[in-house]
């Protein structure tokens, strides 16, 4: 009987490109991957650490799977493995421990571990440290079922260290997949049929600077505009120092580039910005802000923001809130400080009580909420092309739902749709005529369809 194999996956979209790539090397080594609430042999956990609450569920979805599952091995791997070892060989549930390099080695090592029987206690000096984590792992991409949107890293590890950023430490240096290798992935995409992608990484904006000889996004943004078949591609989070003229041009110089941008401002006050060690103030985002706006039609900008960093008082509160306001973000991902082992942040003082914290990340939560409604109102009686990702759930059964009238999907901006078309399918592109904003979603009808192909 061939052993089979279920994963968990904590943190950003980079920790589950590699878990769909570690599925694929697992079945090829003979493994078959099952549904994580089904009793399976293995048990893979891939795991973060961007902040204790990120290794608080980490933990408990390790305990939980071993109490259903007493005779499961289990493998725990990523940031919060790679940085925290001791902690995790502590568990008595843990079996096997691999940091942030040579996933790709994984099956092969649970594989031993099945044939000698017991499954037994890793020792955390069997995990390789970032720092010797030099050369970019090739993850082979892999196509996942009944998606719309593939995911492609092309970048690993940060070199900037942000006084509260534990990722250096996780992930250890800048790396970058060669360009010829981001165009065969992206050529296996488009023929899977996806018709979109979202080329992601750790610090995305520097894609290219490790590299012999050196690159850089735009240019490789400009190799990607020769490629037929995929309709849209987005780009995950990008720095906002590393956002050049030549980026924008590009950007604008073909319509699959998506208007939507991510760009952590983390603080809105110039004092706290300078405690984290970010590389601009204020004044610099703002001018980014608006000089993207000019450049790219509709444009949404979404940001991260973290409340209750180490000596924040109300006034710096109070400020990030009004610069957050004047921002207009379409959307806010807001983070409660978290000292994090080993980072500069974490030995400030004074260190912001956690009710404080919490009252300061509701208020900001708000504001980002009354901004994306706001973003989101300035479409209602427009009309934008959405592209169908699936049926909207209700009481039908799965054959019903595809056939039934209500599909969501997205925009080119990054706004949900839900739209009634009948007969439609997954992957097809419609233009909707905004009728109503809700939260979270934009209502509109039908006006009309699109080749496959064009989005303008
Ligand atoms: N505490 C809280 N949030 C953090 N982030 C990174 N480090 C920390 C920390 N120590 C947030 C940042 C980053 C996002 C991915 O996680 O906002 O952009
Ligand atoms: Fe979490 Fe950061 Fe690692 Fe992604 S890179 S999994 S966000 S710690």
């Amino acid at each position: 009987m061939r052993p089979t194999v279920a994963f968990h996956t904590l943190g950003c979209k980079v920790n589950y490109y590699e878990t769909e790539a570690l599925k694929g090397q697992f079945r090829q080594e003979g493994f078959v991957l099952v549904d994580f609430h089904a009793g399976a042999d293995v048990y893979v956990f891939n795991t973060c650490t961007v902040t204790h609450l990120a290794d608080r569920k980490s933990r408990q979805a390790i305990r939980r799977a071993k109490r259903k599952n007493p005779r499961a091995l289990v493998a725990v791997i990523g940031c919060y493995a790679q940085v925290k070892p001791d902690d995790l060989a502590a568990l008595k549930e843990v079996d096997i421990l691999q940091g942030t390099a040579d996933r790709m080695s994984l099956p092969g090592r649970v594989k031993r571990a099945l044939a000698a029987g017991q499954p037994g206690k890793s020792l955390p000096g069997e995990i390789i440290p970032a720092s010797a984590n030099l050369t970019f792992e090739e993850m082979p991409w892999q196509s996942q079922q009944g998606r719309t949107r593939a995911f492609l890293k092309i970048q690993d590890g940060c070199d900037r260290f942000c006084s509260y950023c534990i990722v250096p430490l996780a992930r250890g240096p800048l790396r970058s997949l060669p360009p010829s290798r981001v165009l065969h992935y992206l050529q296996e995409i488009a023929n899977a049929g996806y018709r979109e992608v979202v080329l992601t990484g750790i610090h995305l904006g520097l894609y290219g600077v490790d590299l012999q000889p050196a690159w850089n996004l735009a240019d490789l943004l400009e190799e990607i505009k020769g490629l037929a078949g995929i309709m849209r591609i987005r780009l995950s989070s990008l720095e906002p120092a590393d956002i050049s003229e030549q980026l924008v041009d590009v950007l604008k110089s073909d319509g699959r580039f998506c208007p939507h941008l991510h760009i952590p401002l983390q603080s809105g006050d110039d004092q706290i910005l300078e405690a984290m060690a970010r590389p601009y103030r204020t004044m610099q985002f703002s001018y980014l802000v608006q000089y993207l706006e000019n450049e790219i039609q509709d444009l949404a900008i979404s940001s991260d923001i973290i409340v209750g960093f180490p000596g924040e008082n109300e006034r710096n509160f109070q400020n990030t809130l009004r610069f957050v306001e004047k921002c207009g973000f379409s959307r806010l991902h807001v983070f409660k400080y978290s000292p994090r082992r080993g980072t500069r942040a974490a030995q400030l003082s004074p260190q912001v009580p956690y009710p404080e914290k919490q009252k300061r990340s509701r208020q900001m939560m708000a504001l980002g909420e009354e901004l994306s409604r706001r973003y989101q109102d300035r479409f209602v009686g427009k009309t934008l092309p959405v592209l169908l990702e699936s049926p909207v759930p209700g009481e039908a059964d799965q054959a019903q739902q595809e056939r039934q009238a209500t599909w969501e999907g997205l925009t080119p901006n990054y706004l949900r749709v839900q739209l009634s078309c009948e007969n439609a399918r997954r992957g097809e592109l419609y233009q909707a005529q905004i009728q109503a904003s809700y939260p979270g979603y934009l209502l509109g009808s039908r006006a009309g369809e699109f080749g496959v192909r064009g989005e303008k």
